[in-house]
């Protein structure tokens, strides 16, 4: 009984050590993920490389979208109505509406200095922050935009605003609600 003790201990010991290193290799990797912040950009720079029939008009499809109107529709009558059963005098100015409203919501300060709440949702609100990979050199190179914070494909994305969470929440379809502002890079360019 006591042997098999020692043995059972003399195993575990190791590997309590090897457990150390592991974990604060973990906590390191916590560490950078936290200091992985990327600026946010003024949304003109985005739509001077992708505007245009020969880009796919992916400017000019954003443009025509609610989502670009979602600031401006806190200042409507609908908008008022819900603010007003909730308290809330302003909804252009509350948190509890433009965390879903707005571009960059909650982000810290320095690195929001560039947008405008009056685009309302734009792309970097889906493809993330460009400060670090919306340069031509970086967006060439798909691999290279991904580890400077592009989010390629942002399907997930959706549902971080489109959820229950939203005082008009319908249920979304992924398919039908991309169908109405689905983009694309023309293949030959
Ligand atoms: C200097 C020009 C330039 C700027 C500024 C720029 N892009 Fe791009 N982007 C490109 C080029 C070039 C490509 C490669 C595909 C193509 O030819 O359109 C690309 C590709 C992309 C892709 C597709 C990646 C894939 O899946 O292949 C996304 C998404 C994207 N850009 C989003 C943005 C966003 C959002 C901004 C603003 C934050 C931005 N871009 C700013 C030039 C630019
Ligand atoms: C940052 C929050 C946010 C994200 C992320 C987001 N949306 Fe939206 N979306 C909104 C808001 C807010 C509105 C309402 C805008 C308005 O009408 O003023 C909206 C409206 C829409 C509409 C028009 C209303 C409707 O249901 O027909 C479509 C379509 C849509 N979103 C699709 C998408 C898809 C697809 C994605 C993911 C690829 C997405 N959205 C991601 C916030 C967001
Ligand atoms: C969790 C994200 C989220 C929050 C928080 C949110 N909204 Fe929205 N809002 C959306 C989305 C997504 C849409 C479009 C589709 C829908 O209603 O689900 C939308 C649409 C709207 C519309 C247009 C509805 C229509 O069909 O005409 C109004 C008005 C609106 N929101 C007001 C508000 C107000 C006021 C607040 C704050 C009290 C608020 N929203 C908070 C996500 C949000
Ligand atoms: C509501 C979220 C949302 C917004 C806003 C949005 N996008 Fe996208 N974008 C997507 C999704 C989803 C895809 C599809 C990715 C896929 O099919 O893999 C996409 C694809 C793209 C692509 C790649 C298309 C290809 O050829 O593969 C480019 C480039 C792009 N977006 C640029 C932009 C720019 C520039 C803006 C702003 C003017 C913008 N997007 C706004 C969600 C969004």
């Amino acid at each position: 009984m006591r042997r098999v003790l020692i043995v059972l201990l003399a195993g575990l010991v190791p590997a309590l050590f090897a457990l150390v290193p592991a974990a604060s290799a973990q906590e390191a990797e916590k560490g950078e993920e936290a200091e992985a912040k990327h600026e946010y950009i003024s949304m003109r720079k985005c739509s001077m490389c992708h505007k245009g029939e020969r880009k796919g008009n992916i400017y000019e499809i954003w443009e025509a979208s609610r989502h670009a109107k979602a600031f401006e529709t806190l200042a409507g009558e609908k908008a008022l109505a819900i603010a007003k059963e909730k308290g809330i005098e302003n909804p252009q100015q509350a948190g509890e509406c433009l965390q879903c409203h707005v571009t960059g919501y909650g982000e810290d300060e320095s690195l929001t200095a560039d947008l405008e709440m009056a685009n309302g949702v734009t792309c970097q609100a889906c493809h993330g922050a460009g400060g670090d990979y919306a340069k031509m050199s970086t967006m060439k190179d798909l691999k290279a935009s991904v580890a400077a914070g592009m989010v390629a494909d942002p399907k997930q994305q959706c549902v971080e605003c489109h959820n229950e969470n939203s005082p008009t929440y319908k249920p979304f379809d992924f398919e039908k609600s991309w169908e109405k502002i689905k983009h694309a890079t023309p293949e030959d360019d």
